[in-house]
């Protein structure tokens, strides 16, 4: 049997260890490197969180699988492997902004059951487990209630090459006039969270790496939200949407008007 309970514990309790590491390194003295561009940023502290976290699901829970963001790549044999981001929004933690956050997710041969995301300027932290609803420091939360597609507040992100992120501005700019306004706060993880309680009413956005929405996307789904690629399949690499189910045709068909997933 899936021992749900004791993933969603076992992530909990490394997103604290996390948050924890985070609010004592921020304002300290780091050293930043560039990883694939110049924009895309890696501070020694992702690395430290990244092992306290494998450290802590490893101590539970030797026989699981385990990828993330800084380089881990564990192989397990229980069915179960965690998808962590240490630091989601790396440039927000250098520049001590908020809206960074850690995440992390357990899929079961690859279905997504649990989700845990802490973010710690806010001093929240989101849970999800498959069926189980989600919440925020314990308590549920659920998508917005707006229903006037004209009016929706859209978070997005853009990626780290160049190109990517012209096609991905123009095509905010294309989209401006139809929506009630753009969000673009840093972190996808927390954009999805940001979904989850109603503080944005979609989310989208081309390129992530699993890391930066697995754990966000089982919070979203489960909160009400409809989580899927541009076209109702998996959301994926090519595209991840999230939206309350009020407005999410209308901004899938306008995203699906500009070839939001060609970028
Ligand atoms: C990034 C953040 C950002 C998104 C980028 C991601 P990182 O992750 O999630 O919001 O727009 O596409 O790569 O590099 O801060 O872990
Ligand atoms: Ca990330």
């Amino acid at each position: 049997m899936l021992p749900t309970a004791e993933l969603l514990e076992v992530a909990t309790d490394a997103a604290a260890l996390t948050v924890d590491l985070l609010l004592e390194r921020i304002g300290s003295d780091l050293s930043v490197v560039e990883k694939s561009t110049s924009t895309d940023l890696v501070t020694q502290v992702d690395r430290e969180a990244e092992r306290l976290i494998v450290d802590r699901i490893t101590a539970s829970r030797p026989d699981d699988g385990i990828i993330a963001e800084e380089g881990t790549n564990v192989e397990g044999s229980s069915g179960v492997t965690w998808i962590i981001d240490p630091i989601d929004g790396t440039t927000n933690f250098v520049y001590g902004h908020p809206g960074f956050g850690v995440s992390i997710a357990a899929e079961f041969h690859g279905e997504p059951v649990v989700g845990v995301v802490g973010d710690p300027l806010n001093g929240e932290t989101f849970t999800a487990s498959r069926g189980g609803g989600a919440y925020r420091n314990g308590k549920p939360i659920a998508v917005s209630a707006t229903t006037d597609p004209n009016r929706m507040l859209v978070a997005t992100g853009f990626g780290y090459e160049p190109e990517r992120r012209r096609a991905q501005g123009e095509l905010v700019a294309r989209l401006l006039a139809d929506i009630g306004d753009i969000r673009r706060m840093g972190s996808a993880a927390v954009d999805l969270c940001s979904v989850a309680c109603g503080r944005v009413d979609a989310y989208f956005e081309s390129g992530l790496n699993r890391w930066d929405f697995a754990a966000g996307a089982i919070i979203a789904a489960e909160a009400g939200a409809v989580v899927s690629d541009l076209h109702g399949g998996e959301p994926s690499r090519a595209f991840v949407f999230a939206a309350s189910p009020a407005v999410a045709p209308a901004l899938r068909d306008l995203l699906r008007h500009l070839d939001a997933d060609q970028i």
